[in-house]
């Protein structure tokens, strides 16, 4: 399946949805080998980033297998936000992302993310600061709104159509539903016609199939899959049986750590890879056992001996 995404071509519809701790340079290599058509990085704070903190500077790596890959920015200020975007656009990205919905208490006390969805005027300031400062295609992913009387999606995504965005991703739920409650599929239906820019459907996405059938059933331009991805990349593949065996969960894990290994530091990163290969075992028989043994672990190299003593056990039978 080729399409694009606006001026971004790409070779399938489904996307990996930008998720902080998660979607980092291992990971989209990993959802790409299994078919993902773009990858969303994590989210990174504007003001670190114009500041040239550490830990936003370590969200950036990307290479050319990593491709396309869209890198998004959090905010509260027009003017960082543009400075931010500027700075993004020297690296080698197919696009930048600005996100408001994201709904973490630290993020809305500032007024960013999901708060953007009741600050209309705030969000088309934000939004057209980076549309002017970019030299990469702009999109912006939002929610429904800010909750279920204040559905604000369709007024923003025509904003943000307006001030130059290319592409809207529209996780449809409200900032007060979090991640739960049924995903509105009528609010992402309303934006498609209220603006002609791709939209891209995201919440809740648990299957390939799902996917499909989403796809067809209101023919946005993509599907965005976030959670059902993590322990799971075979998601964005049309081939893959959605239920591996244990043998094939554990050989995409191991995947997944030579990656890591590849392009992270992977001790100082544990946690993070803990919590990915802990997510592999997700509705397994011995799953339980299992990560409770790799939350047991207490370096990398502990981990990566367990993983590979799993696997002669698991590979051998
Ligand atoms: C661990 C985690 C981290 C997330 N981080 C971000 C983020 O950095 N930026 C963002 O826009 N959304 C973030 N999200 C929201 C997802 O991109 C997505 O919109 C949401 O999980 C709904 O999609 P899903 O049902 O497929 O998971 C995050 C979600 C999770 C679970």
């Amino acid at each position: 399946m080729t399409s694009s995404l606006g001026p971004i071509p790409i070779k399938s519809p489904f996307i990996l949805a930008p998720m902080a701790g998660c979607t980092d340079l291992p990971f989209r290599l990993l959802c790409r080998e299994y078919g993902a058509g773009l990858c969303y990085s994590e989210m990174i704070d504007c003001q670190g980033l114009v500041s040239r903190q550490q830990d936003c500077l370590e969200l950036l790596p990307t290479n050319t297998s990593d491709q396309p890959v869209i890198m998004q920015l959090y905010g509260n200020d027009p003017g960082t936000m543009g400075e931010a975007a500027a700075i993004l656009s020297e690296h080698p990205i197919a696009g930048i992302d600005i996100n408001m919905g994201c709904p973490m208490e630290k993020i809305i006390q500032q007024g960013a993310g999901a708060a953007l969805m009741k600050n209309p005027r705030l969000a088309e300031k934000i939004i057209t600061a980076v549309c002017k400062k970019s030299t990469k295609p702009v999109t912006v992913k939002i929610r429904s709104g800010w909750n279920q009387h204040t559905i604000t999606a369709p007024e923003i995504a025509k904003i943000a159509a307006g001030v130059g965005a290319q592409a809207i991703a529209i996780h449809a739920r409200t900032w007060s539903d979090g991640f739960t409650g049924p995903i509105d599929h009528g609010v992402i239906q309303q934006i498609m016609k209220n603006v002609s820019i791709p939209v891209i459907a995201n919440g809740d996405i648990t299957s390939h199939e799902q996917g499909v059938a989403l796809l067809k059933k209101i023919g946005c331009a993509g599907v965005m899959i976030g959670r059902a991805a993590l322990g799971a990349p075979w998601i964005f593949s049309g081939t893959v049986n959605q239920h591996p065996s244990m043998a094939y969960r554990i050989k995409a894990l191991l995947r997944h750590l030579e990656l890591a290994e590849a392009y992270l530091t992977p001790e100082p990163n544990l946690s993070k890879i803990r919590n990915h290969a802990w997510k592999y075992f997700r509705g397994t028989t011995n799953g339980p056992v299992i990560r409770k043994q790799i939350d047991a672990t207490t370096s990398y190299t502990e981990l990566k001996t367990f993983i590979h003593t799993l696997a002669d056990q698991v590979l051998q039978k």
